[in-house]
């Protein structure tokens, strides 16, 4: 849990602050960068992030899970365990609280429950939830099994369990690269973007589509488009203001003005 910096000593632009303060529908795209303040190590920052250690194609993707379901699954659980040994951090938190008395929607492509933990609604996980893992075989929903997860070690193999119903392999819940979208999570998150005043893009990169290509459907459809990231990414040119702070200072000091 990060220490709230003293908003007050925080400038938030003030079209930022304009463009809030007038908006009625708010989307919020959060990615990686949302939780890192968290502790938990995004995708493509160089010193920390998940892929220094690991390639995608191995670990999030069905030939990853062909060739070794016992990695992936081991990997997988690793990630649930730091997700559930850490905090909501000071942004998840202030969208939360904005929620509260504005019409704001989440949309993240995080697989983390730190946004929900925060006692926000996310109104669409569109790469899948740590979470919610199913049977690869039959779909059936199925529990991660809190108490093994202790010991995960983010290289440690271990079997996934067996679908109670049909006895086949229980798989991440995470979308993998070359897997289609959650055809709801889509349509909720790309038709909330359509009726947005204000979209805000933190801590994401942009590399990665579709999820990448709501900002410009938001600016196309008449929404004002700020970025909340401490570096230019592929977002950048889209938006309509690029706000360089993280989100666990940034989005307090916002809501704090609304
Ligand atoms: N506050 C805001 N942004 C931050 C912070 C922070 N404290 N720390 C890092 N960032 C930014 C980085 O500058 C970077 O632009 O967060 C972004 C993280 O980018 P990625 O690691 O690429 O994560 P993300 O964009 O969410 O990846 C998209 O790729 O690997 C797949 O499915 C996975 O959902 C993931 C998708």
């Amino acid at each position: 849990m990060t220490h709230p910096q003293d908003q007050s000593s925080v400038v938030v632009p003030e079209p930022v602050v304009d463009a809030a303060r007038g908006a009625s529908r708010i989307v919020v795209l959060t990615g990686a960068g949302m939780s890192a303040e968290s502790g938990i190590a995004t995708f493509r920052d160089a010193r920390t992030g998940l892929w220094k250690d690991f390639d995608p194609k191995d670990l999030a993707s069905p030939e990853g899970w062909q060739a070794d379901s016992d990695l992936v699954w081991g990997w997988y659980r690793w990630r649930a365990e730091l997700v559930r040994r850490s905090e909501p951090n000071a942004g998840h938190i202030a969208l939360a609280r904005w929620q509260e008395r504005a019409h704001v929607d989440i949309a993240t492509q995080n697989v983390d429950d730190l946004h929900e933990r925060a006692g926000a609604t996310v109104l669409s996980h569109v790469h899948g939830s740590l979470f919610e893992p199913y049977c690869s075989d039959c779909g059936v929903r199925a529990q991660l099994d809190d108490a093994a997860m202790s010991e995960a070690e983010a290289d440690q193999r271990v079997p996934p369990p067996e679908c109670p119903v049909c006895g086949g392999l229980i798989r991440p819940g995470a979308v993998w690269f070359g897997e289609s979208l959650p055809e709801d999570a889509w349509a909720a998150a790309e038709d909330a973007v359509r009726a947005a005043d204000l979209v805000l893009v933190v801590g994401t990169s942009g590399v990665v589509y579709p999820f990448a290509g709501l900002p410009a459907i938001a600016r196309s459809a008449g929404a004002t488009v700020v970025e909340i990231n401490p570096v230019e990414t592929e977002v950048s040119d889209m938006a309509d203001y690029r706000w360089r702070a993280t989100a666990a200072v940034g989005l307090p000091a916002l809501v704090a003005q609304l």
